[in-house]
């Protein structure tokens, strides 16, 4: 099927002919999005009537880019004369100039630098929302490119936000096609579909619920959308930081207060690809009043911190912090279920400042179990994506904020800090409260 041979589906009509800059559509499963999406990027990189113009497709992560829209795009193109396809950058090259490139919300780094006349975000509620803002929203600015933001709901992230506020604008197109009323799959289809699935799968996927539990998510239930508001910086009280590190991943860090009981979250960092210098400059830009141990401020990091890393001559990034003036703990290093369990017992009294966590919050509500497509299950492990990094380090978070209250507010049985002399070994949180403190630990 080439351009000259696409048929839209009468319930896309409206959208190839919409004026608007902007459009968001929440679509079920299978409905045709993108199929419907690429077509409109090839036929707007036809009619174009501007130089080099430059198109996008941008999918969740780069691996299902190449699997489902690389074969649409050189479908829709075969019919399209010297046509000129780059397989390793997955790129198709019309004979008037335009071109039309996938990307992996995965490694936006690639996009970098490039303008663009037209993005399709395909599966936005999967991606990490902030490449939205920070990386394609400004590639956008300066030859006035449009944007299309399609998907299923996953509860109520940024594509969730992006549907409420694309309502109240006329800037914006609009079209929500869920199974029940579309006509695309036929009733036994249907039905079949729904055998496999739970209720709010099914709800989610195709009838385009935002409401619908995502499921295996981890913190669904704890997490509540109170607990996610406007929290105050208190200057008089010390912030601690949680760190996760990523050597080739991203590194991720929560900062928080304690206030009477209850634990504020006042502010989310996470980056790639920078040394430790990056982030000692960050700290200092934010200036907190970060906790102290003697004279130095201190962070709680990751038992992985005290390896020897190659890179920076034979230091660990823990005394790589130590050469910034940091003293640092390694949090104990517990199962990764009796993270998650303390995080759930923490999340009741946790107050998460939308604004400045808002990416991390994200990140801890889409946060789940992997899915086995075949067997129809859950497996017993968390989904390695995006998400993980920030997940991680709030269950040492979660961990770590125990220690820091004053003796006589820590949780019963009491829970004694170990410090690293014990790290490596796996404590479980039972075992880890039953210990009776070797020091006092005034933080
Ligand atoms: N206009 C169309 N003409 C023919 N087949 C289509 C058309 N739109 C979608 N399809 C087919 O429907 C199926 C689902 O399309 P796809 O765009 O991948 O769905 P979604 O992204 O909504 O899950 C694919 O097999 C695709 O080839
Ligand atoms: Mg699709």
């Amino acid at each position: 099927m080439g351009i000259n041979e696409y048929d839209p589906r009468g319930q896309f009509i409206s959208f190839h002919n919409r004026q608007q800059r902007w459009a968001v559509l929440v679509c079920h499963r299978r409905a045709g999005k993108t199929v419907a999406c690429v077509a409109d990027l090839v036929l707007s990189a036809l009619v174009t009537s501007k130089q080099d113009a430059r198109f996008a497709y941008v999918c969740p992560q780069y691996n299902q880019a190449k699997d489902v829209a690389w074969t649409y795009i050189k479908r829709l193109t075969s019919d399209i004369p010297n046509v000129q396809y780059n397989e390793s950058e997955l790129r198709a090259d019309l004979p008037n100039g335009a071109r039309i490139r996938l990307y992996g919300a995965d490694n936006p780094d690639r996009l970098r630098g490039v303008y663009l006349d037209g993005v399709v975000l395909d599966e936005f509620a999967d991606m990490r929302s902030s490449v939205w803002g920070e990386v394609v929203r400004p590639m956008l600015a300066d030859r006035k490119g449009w944007a299309v933001f399609i998907g299923t709901p996953k509860g109520h992230n940024a594509f969730y936000d992006c549907w409420q506020d694309a309502q109240m604008d006329i800037d914006w197109f609009r079209l929500m096609l869920k199974a029940s009323e579309s006509g695309l799959i036929d009733a036994s289809e249907l039905k079949d579909a729904a055998k496999g699935m739970t209720d709010d799968q099914y709800a989610q996927e195709f009838e385009c619920s935002f409401e619908a539990a995502i499921a295996g998510a981890y913190y669904a239930n704890d997490l509540k959308e109170e607990h996610v508001r406007e929290v105050a910086y208190d200057p008089r009280q010390s912030v601690y930081t949680a760190w996760d590190i990523g050597y080739s991943d991203d590194t991720a860090i929560w900062f928080w207060q304690m206030s009477g009981n209850e634990v504020h979250v006042i502010d989310f960092y996470s980056a790639n690809g920078h040394g430790v210098e990056h982030y000692v400059n960050m700290l200092n830009e934010k200036g907190y009043n970060y906790a102290k141990i003697g004279n130095k401020p201190f962070l709680w990091l990751p038992h992985d911190a005290r390896a020897k890393t190659f890179a920076s001559g034979g230091k660990s990034t823990q005394e790589q912090f130590m050469s910034y003036g940091y003293s640092s703990r390694i949090v104990p290093e517990l199962s990764l279920q009796d993270g998650i369990n303390a995080m759930r017992m923490m999340l009741p009294k946790t107050y998460f400042d939308r604004q400045k966590c808002f990416d991390g919050v994200e990140c801890l509500k889409l946060y789940r179990r992997e899915y086995d497509d075949d067997k129809k299950v859950f497996r017993d492990k968390p989904l390695h994506d995006w998400t993980s990094h920030a997940a991680d380090a709030a269950r040492y978070m979660a961990i770590a904020y125990r220690v820091a209250l004053p003796e006589a507010q820590r949780p019963e049985p009491k829970y004694a800090f170990r410090g690293t002399e014990n790290g490596m070994k796996t404590l479980t949180l039972d075992e880890m409260w039953a210990l009776t403190p070797k020091r006092s630990t005034r933080i």
